[in-house]
Protein backbone atom coordinates (compact mmCIF):
# COMPACT_ATOMS: atom_id res chain seq x y z
CA UNK A 1 0.00 0.00 0.00
CA UNK A 2 1.08 3.55 -0.84
CA UNK A 3 -0.16 6.87 -0.84
CA UNK A 4 -3.02 7.72 -0.85
CA UNK A 5 -4.45 4.74 1.18
CA UNK A 6 -1.30 4.73 3.34
CA UNK A 7 -0.85 8.06 5.20
CA UNK A 8 1.88 7.84 7.92
CA UNK A 9 0.80 11.72 9.58
CA UNK A 10 -1.98 9.01 10.91
CA UNK A 11 0.57 8.17 13.50
CA UNK A 12 1.31 11.45 14.36
CA UNK A 13 -2.15 13.30 14.56
CA UNK A 14 -2.05 14.31 18.59
CA UNK A 15 0.15 13.56 21.60
CA UNK A 16 -1.23 10.24 22.53
CA UNK A 17 -1.05 8.42 19.36
CA UNK A 18 2.64 9.69 19.00
CA UNK A 19 2.88 8.44 22.59
CA UNK A 20 2.02 4.97 21.87
CA UNK A 21 3.82 4.57 18.72
CA UNK A 22 7.12 6.19 20.27
CA UNK A 23 10.41 3.62 19.73
CA UNK A 24 12.83 5.14 22.00
CA UNK A 25 12.84 6.70 25.56
CA UNK A 26 14.63 8.22 27.80
CA UNK A 27 14.72 7.36 31.92
CA UNK A 28 16.38 8.81 34.94
CA UNK A 29 17.99 5.38 35.33
CA UNK A 30 20.08 5.81 32.65
CA UNK A 31 21.31 8.65 33.65
CA UNK A 32 25.59 9.57 35.36
CA UNK A 33 26.06 12.63 36.75
CA UNK A 34 29.75 14.18 36.85
CA UNK A 35 30.68 15.72 39.38
CA UNK A 36 34.30 17.47 39.91
CA UNK A 37 35.45 17.42 43.66
CA UNK A 38 37.93 20.01 45.04
CA UNK A 39 39.66 20.37 48.61
CA UNK A 40 38.21 22.44 51.22
CA UNK A 41 35.15 23.44 52.77
CA UNK A 42 31.96 25.08 51.80
CA UNK A 43 33.54 25.67 48.25
CA UNK A 44 31.61 25.84 45.08
CA UNK A 45 33.42 27.44 42.66
CA UNK A 46 31.50 28.55 39.49
CA UNK A 47 32.92 26.61 36.35
CA UNK A 48 32.78 29.27 33.87
CA UNK A 49 32.55 27.84 30.24
CA UNK A 50 29.98 24.88 31.80
CA UNK A 51 26.77 26.85 33.35
CA UNK A 52 25.41 25.45 36.42
CA UNK A 53 28.64 23.79 36.84
CA UNK A 54 30.70 23.65 39.78
CA UNK A 55 34.23 22.77 41.90
CA UNK A 56 32.73 21.64 44.73
CA UNK A 57 34.57 20.62 48.03
CA UNK A 58 33.06 17.66 50.25
CA UNK A 59 30.60 19.04 51.99
CA UNK A 60 29.13 20.15 48.95
CA UNK A 61 29.20 17.10 46.74
CA UNK A 62 27.38 15.58 49.47
CA UNK A 63 24.50 17.87 49.40
CA UNK A 64 24.55 17.44 45.04
CA UNK A 65 24.68 13.70 45.78
CA UNK A 66 21.35 14.19 48.21
CA UNK A 67 19.92 16.18 45.21
CA UNK A 68 20.59 13.51 42.22
CA UNK A 69 19.82 10.35 44.06
CA UNK A 70 15.87 12.59 45.00
CA UNK A 71 15.67 12.45 41.39
CA UNK A 72 16.25 9.27 40.65
CA UNK A 73 19.30 9.45 39.27
CA UNK A 74 21.49 6.29 39.82
CA UNK A 75 25.15 7.68 40.35
CA UNK A 76 27.86 9.91 39.48
CA UNK A 77 31.27 9.83 38.12
CA UNK A 78 34.07 11.63 40.48
CA UNK A 79 36.58 13.60 39.13
CA UNK A 80 39.33 15.09 41.42
CA UNK A 81 41.27 18.39 41.98
CA UNK A 82 44.08 17.46 44.23
CA UNK A 83 45.86 19.60 46.75
CA UNK A 84 48.98 19.40 44.80
CA UNK A 85 49.90 18.27 41.42
CA UNK A 86 53.54 16.43 40.81
CA UNK A 87 55.47 14.41 37.79
CA UNK A 88 54.19 10.91 38.66
CA UNK A 89 50.47 12.18 39.98
CA UNK A 90 51.04 10.79 43.70
CA UNK A 91 47.62 12.39 44.98
CA UNK A 92 45.51 9.87 42.20
CA UNK A 93 46.60 6.69 43.97
CA UNK A 94 47.04 8.03 48.07
CA UNK A 95 44.16 6.67 50.33
CA UNK A 96 44.34 10.20 51.40
CA UNK A 97 43.65 11.74 47.68
CA UNK A 98 40.86 13.35 47.32
CA UNK A 99 38.71 11.16 45.27
CA UNK A 100 39.61 8.60 48.26
CA UNK A 101 38.07 11.28 50.96
CA UNK A 102 34.77 12.12 49.06
CA UNK A 103 33.93 8.17 48.12
CA UNK A 104 33.96 7.82 52.03
CA UNK A 105 32.07 10.54 52.71
CA UNK A 106 29.27 9.95 50.24
CA UNK A 107 29.27 5.97 51.12
CA UNK A 108 29.03 6.73 54.46
CA UNK A 109 26.04 8.78 54.27
CA UNK A 110 24.40 7.21 51.10
CA UNK A 111 25.39 3.55 51.00
CA UNK A 112 23.06 2.91 48.28
CA UNK A 113 24.02 5.53 46.02
CA UNK A 114 26.67 4.58 42.83
CA UNK A 115 29.51 6.09 43.66
CA UNK A 116 32.06 5.78 40.61
CA UNK A 117 35.38 7.18 39.81
CA UNK A 118 37.25 8.12 37.18
CA UNK A 119 40.42 6.31 36.84
CA UNK A 120 43.37 8.83 35.20
CA UNK A 121 46.47 10.34 35.94
CA UNK A 122 45.91 14.00 34.43
CA UNK A 123 43.73 15.11 36.96
CA UNK A 124 46.73 14.83 39.42
CA UNK A 125 49.99 15.32 37.27
CA UNK A 126 51.83 18.73 37.19
CA UNK A 127 52.14 17.83 33.18
CA UNK A 128 48.75 17.20 32.56
CA UNK A 129 49.42 14.36 30.61
CA UNK A 130 47.45 10.77 31.72
CA UNK A 131 50.58 8.98 32.03
CA UNK A 132 53.83 8.72 32.93
CA UNK A 133 56.36 11.59 30.68
CA UNK A 134 59.62 10.75 29.89
CA UNK A 135 60.62 13.68 27.87
CA UNK A 136 58.19 14.20 25.18
CA UNK A 137 56.96 10.82 25.27
CA UNK A 138 54.13 9.67 27.35
CA UNK A 139 55.04 6.23 29.01
CA UNK A 140 52.30 3.38 28.22
CA UNK A 141 53.92 0.39 30.71
CA UNK A 142 55.04 2.13 33.52
CA UNK A 143 51.58 3.82 33.69
CA UNK A 144 49.53 1.06 33.95
CA UNK A 145 50.88 0.33 37.67
CA UNK A 146 49.91 3.54 38.76
CA UNK A 147 46.19 3.20 36.97
CA UNK A 148 46.13 -0.46 38.79
CA UNK A 149 47.11 1.43 42.40
CA UNK A 150 44.52 4.72 41.96
CA UNK A 151 42.11 1.94 41.04
CA UNK A 152 42.79 -0.49 44.40
CA UNK A 153 42.87 2.91 46.04
CA UNK A 154 39.41 3.95 44.65
CA UNK A 155 37.57 0.30 45.61
CA UNK A 156 39.27 0.54 49.06
CA UNK A 157 37.76 3.66 49.85
CA UNK A 158 34.56 2.15 48.79
CA UNK A 159 34.16 2.79 45.06
CA UNK A 160 31.11 0.45 43.43
CA UNK A 161 32.67 1.09 39.91
CA UNK A 162 36.16 2.08 38.46
CA UNK A 163 36.11 3.78 35.12
CA UNK A 164 39.77 4.26 33.45
CA UNK A 165 40.12 6.76 31.26
CA UNK A 166 43.51 7.25 29.66
CA UNK A 167 43.96 5.50 27.04
CA UNK A 168 46.88 3.66 27.45
CA UNK A 169 47.00 -0.24 26.07
CA UNK A 170 46.54 -2.97 28.62
CA UNK A 171 44.83 -1.05 31.27
CA UNK A 172 41.95 -2.57 31.53
CA UNK A 173 43.58 -6.04 31.89
CA UNK A 174 45.95 -4.64 34.34
CA UNK A 175 43.40 -2.87 36.36
CA UNK A 176 41.37 -6.02 36.75
CA UNK A 177 43.99 -8.30 37.92
CA UNK A 178 45.17 -5.64 40.47
CA UNK A 179 41.33 -5.74 41.64
CA UNK A 180 40.80 -9.74 41.86
CA UNK A 181 44.19 -10.15 43.44
CA UNK A 182 42.93 -7.85 46.41
CA UNK A 183 40.00 -9.01 47.06
CA UNK A 184 37.73 -6.50 44.31
CA UNK A 185 36.52 -8.50 41.89
CA UNK A 186 33.48 -7.80 42.44
CA UNK A 187 33.80 -4.39 41.45
CA UNK A 188 32.64 -3.49 37.71
CA UNK A 189 35.07 -1.56 35.12
CA UNK A 190 33.10 0.68 33.04
CA UNK A 191 36.23 1.47 30.41
CA UNK A 192 36.34 4.87 28.61
CA UNK A 193 36.89 2.47 25.07
CA UNK A 194 36.90 4.50 22.33
CA UNK A 195 37.68 7.64 23.62
CA UNK A 196 38.53 9.92 21.01
CA UNK A 197 41.49 12.84 20.82
CA UNK A 198 38.44 15.30 20.38
CA UNK A 199 38.53 19.52 20.68
CA UNK A 200 34.99 18.87 23.03
CA UNK A 201 36.91 18.48 26.66
CA UNK A 202 38.22 21.95 26.20
CA UNK A 203 35.42 23.20 29.24
CA UNK A 204 36.20 19.85 31.30
CA UNK A 205 40.11 20.99 31.39
CA UNK A 206 39.11 23.98 33.00
CA UNK A 207 36.89 22.35 35.46
CA UNK A 208 39.62 20.16 36.02
CA UNK A 209 42.26 22.23 35.42
CA UNK A 210 43.64 19.42 33.60
CA UNK A 211 44.95 20.81 30.01
CA UNK A 212 48.32 19.45 29.02
CA UNK A 213 51.19 21.68 29.47
CA UNK A 214 53.27 20.26 26.74
CA UNK A 215 51.74 18.66 23.24
CA UNK A 216 48.34 16.89 23.04
CA UNK A 217 47.13 13.47 23.58
CA UNK A 218 46.62 12.37 20.40
CA UNK A 219 49.58 9.43 20.65
CA UNK A 220 47.13 7.92 23.15
CA UNK A 221 43.24 9.22 22.41
CA UNK A 222 41.62 7.61 19.20
CA UNK A 223 42.05 9.67 15.91
CA UNK A 224 38.33 10.91 15.12
CA UNK A 225 38.89 9.71 12.03
CA UNK A 226 38.68 6.55 12.59
CA UNK A 227 35.61 3.77 13.84
CA UNK A 228 37.02 0.19 12.51
CA UNK A 229 39.54 0.99 15.53
CA UNK A 230 37.04 2.08 17.70
CA UNK A 231 35.63 -1.94 17.25
CA UNK A 232 38.88 -3.22 17.80
CA UNK A 233 39.73 -0.58 20.76
CA UNK A 234 36.25 -1.83 22.47
CA UNK A 235 36.91 -5.84 20.99
CA UNK A 236 40.14 -5.61 23.39
CA UNK A 237 38.52 -4.13 26.54
CA UNK A 238 35.88 -6.52 26.83
CA UNK A 239 39.18 -9.35 26.42
CA UNK A 240 41.03 -7.82 28.94
CA UNK A 241 37.61 -8.05 31.43
CA UNK A 242 35.79 -4.48 31.03
CA UNK A 243 32.25 -5.37 32.31
CA UNK A 244 30.84 -1.53 30.30
CA UNK A 245 31.98 0.21 27.21
CA UNK A 246 32.33 3.66 26.69
CA UNK A 247 32.00 6.11 23.28
CA UNK A 248 33.08 9.40 24.09
CA UNK A 249 32.26 12.32 23.26
CA UNK A 250 28.90 11.36 22.82
CA UNK A 251 27.28 13.58 19.84
CA UNK A 252 29.70 12.85 16.81
CA UNK A 253 30.27 9.44 17.47
CA UNK A 254 26.42 8.42 17.21
CA UNK A 255 27.83 6.33 14.57
CA UNK A 256 30.48 4.78 16.47
CA UNK A 257 27.64 3.50 19.65
CA UNK A 258 25.25 2.28 16.73
CA UNK A 259 28.19 0.19 15.82
CA UNK A 260 29.81 -0.91 19.20
CA UNK A 261 25.82 -1.83 20.31
CA UNK A 262 25.59 -3.88 16.78
CA UNK A 263 28.80 -5.72 17.07
CA UNK A 264 29.04 -6.59 20.91
CA UNK A 265 26.68 -7.94 23.74
CA UNK A 266 27.96 -5.64 26.35
CA UNK A 267 26.60 -2.33 27.86
CA UNK A 268 27.12 0.54 26.13
CA UNK A 269 27.81 4.13 27.86
CA UNK A 270 28.32 7.16 25.94
CA UNK A 271 30.00 10.66 27.62
CA UNK A 272 27.82 13.42 26.80
CA UNK A 273 31.08 15.51 27.34
CA UNK A 274 31.85 18.97 28.27
CA UNK A 275 31.89 20.63 25.12
CA UNK A 276 28.80 19.33 24.03
CA UNK A 277 27.10 20.71 26.58
CA UNK A 278 28.69 24.28 26.60
CA UNK A 279 27.88 24.28 23.33
CA UNK A 280 23.96 24.17 23.96
CA UNK A 281 24.13 25.86 27.33
CA UNK A 282 25.93 28.78 25.51
CA UNK A 283 23.08 28.88 22.65
CA UNK A 284 20.57 29.36 24.90
CA UNK A 285 22.04 31.89 26.75
CA UNK A 286 22.31 33.39 23.40
CA UNK A 287 18.50 33.05 23.25
CA UNK A 288 19.53 31.49 19.99
CA UNK A 289 18.24 28.09 20.59
CA UNK A 290 15.69 26.37 22.93
CA UNK A 291 18.39 24.75 25.67
CA UNK A 292 15.41 22.22 27.40
CA UNK A 293 14.54 21.22 23.67
CA UNK A 294 17.92 21.30 22.72
CA UNK A 295 19.08 18.83 25.69
CA UNK A 296 15.69 16.31 25.46
CA UNK A 297 16.72 15.99 21.75
CA UNK A 298 20.23 15.59 21.97
CA UNK A 299 20.17 12.85 24.57
CA UNK A 300 17.33 11.14 22.93
CA UNK A 301 19.52 10.86 19.84
CA UNK A 302 21.94 9.13 22.06
CA UNK A 303 20.06 6.70 23.83
CA UNK A 304 18.64 6.15 19.79
CA UNK A 305 21.97 5.12 18.63
CA UNK A 306 21.86 2.55 21.15
CA UNK A 307 23.52 3.46 24.16
CA UNK A 308 22.32 2.29 27.37
CA UNK A 309 24.10 4.36 30.23
CA UNK A 310 24.64 8.30 29.28
CA UNK A 311 27.12 9.93 31.39
CA UNK A 312 25.85 13.79 31.11
CA UNK A 313 26.24 17.21 32.98
CA UNK A 314 22.62 17.45 31.72
CA UNK A 315 21.43 14.55 34.19
CA UNK A 316 19.71 16.88 36.85
CA UNK A 317 17.51 19.04 34.31
CA UNK A 318 16.89 16.23 32.02
CA UNK A 319 15.54 14.15 35.13
CA UNK A 320 13.64 16.84 36.16
CA UNK A 321 11.74 16.77 32.74
CA UNK A 322 10.89 13.16 32.41
C1 LIG B 1 40.58 12.64 31.64
C2 LIG B 1 39.21 12.89 31.17
C3 LIG B 1 38.78 13.86 30.24
C4 LIG B 1 37.39 13.79 30.22
C5 LIG B 1 37.02 12.78 31.09
N1 LIG B 1 38.16 12.21 31.66
C6 LIG B 1 39.49 14.89 29.51
C7 LIG B 1 40.62 14.63 28.64
O1 LIG B 1 40.87 13.51 28.19
O2 LIG B 1 41.31 15.62 28.40
C8 LIG B 1 36.52 14.69 29.39
C9 LIG B 1 35.13 14.85 29.87
C10 LIG B 1 34.44 16.04 29.33
O3 LIG B 1 34.92 16.77 28.45
O4 LIG B 1 33.33 16.26 29.82
N2 LIG B 1 41.24 11.59 31.04
ZN1 LIG C 1 43.42 11.69 31.59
Amino acid sequence: MYFPQLRLRRLRRNESIRRLVRETSLRVDDFIYPLFVCPGKGVKIPISSMAGQFQLSVDHILEEVEEAGGLGIPGVILFGIPERKDEMGLEAYSDNGIIQRAVRAIKEEFPDFLVITDVCLCEYTSHGHCGVVDGDQILNDPTLELLAKQALSHARAGADMVAPSDMMDGRVGVIRKGLDEKGYSEIPIMAYSAKFSSSYYGPFREAAESAPQFGDRKSYQMDFANAKEALREVRLDIHEGADIVMVKPALPYLDIIYRVKEEFDIPVAAYNVSGEYAMIKAAAQLGWIDGERAMMESLLSIKRAGADIIVTYFAKEAAKRI
